[in-house]
């Protein structure tokens, strides 16, 4: 007789999958605390955190690198949603930016610390421009394109 175990497993897994796609900016932006900050005061943050691992990996300092990763990785969200700083027309591929974004950039601090670990600096300076590229690939698409909404 044919168990319809497999089955199960393969709808439970399929569902989780789709579930996990389907986690949207919102989705994001609530799992994070917030700060009263705005996004351009959160980026000074952002800033900040590439400096520290920056002198970090330079200084062959641990402590300072892991303190702007784990900024990277606890940011805050800023008081207002980040996508209203866009016009509406732009919104909706402002969210999708923002996600991809998060993800890359926390991948990108793992690849550093995991060299930091191993001391390999030069590794960890590689990671650094990986990471560092990863900033400017947002701004070169969206820094320019920001509508203030002046409340
Ligand atoms: C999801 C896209 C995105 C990513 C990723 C991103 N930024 Fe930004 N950044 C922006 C936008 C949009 C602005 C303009 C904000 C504004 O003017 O209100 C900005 C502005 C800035 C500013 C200028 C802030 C000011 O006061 O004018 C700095 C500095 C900055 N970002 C640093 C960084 C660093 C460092 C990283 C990477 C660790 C980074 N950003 C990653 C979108 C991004």
């Amino acid at each position: 007789m044919k168990s319809i175990f497999p089955k199960l497993v393969l709808v439970l897994c399929l569902s989780v999958s789709m579930y996990s796609q389907e986690k949207t900016a919102d989705d994001l932006i609530k799992s994070m605390k917030k700060a009263d900050i705005t996004y351009a005061q959160l980026m000074t943050g952002m800033s900040e955190a590439l400096n520290n691992i920056q002198s970090g990996i330079i200084g062959m300092n641990s402590m300072l690198a892991e303190r702007g990763i784990n900024f990277i990785r606890t940011h805050p969200a800023p008081k207002q949603k980040p996508w209203v700083i866009m016009s509406k027309e732009d919104r909706e591929s402002f969210k999708s930016t923002l996600l991809y974004f998060d993800k890359k950039m926390d991948e990108d601090v793992l690849v550093i610390e995991n060299a930091i670990i191993r001391k390999d600096w030069d590794l960890a300076l590689k990671g650094l421009n990986t990471f560092e590229n990863t900033c400017m690939a947002c701004h070169n698409s969206w820094k320019n394109k920001v509508k203030y909404i002046m409340e």
